[in-house]
């Protein structure tokens, strides 16, 4: 599924940053992809997915 639809990010693409590269927040997520760069409709969406891979991620942390 499309997150970013004016940049074709997608919500996997996210959750391999967080997963993959620890990033936690959107400013990151941002510095390594255009997300919410043009429209900015995909910001909301996009913290969600961070903030559920990155809970996963604490989990798995333990
Ligand atoms: S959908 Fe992400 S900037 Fe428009």
């Amino acid at each position: 599924m499309y997150v970013c639809l004016c940049h074709g990010v997608s919500d996997k693409k996210i959750r391999k940053l967080v997963v993959e590269e620890g990033i936690t927040d959107i400013k990151g997520i941002k510095k390594c992809t255009a997300l919410g760069s043009q429209c900015g409709k995909c910001v909301r969406s996009a913290k969600e997915i961070i903030n559920e891979s990155a809970a996963t991620l604490f989990k798995q942390a333990g």
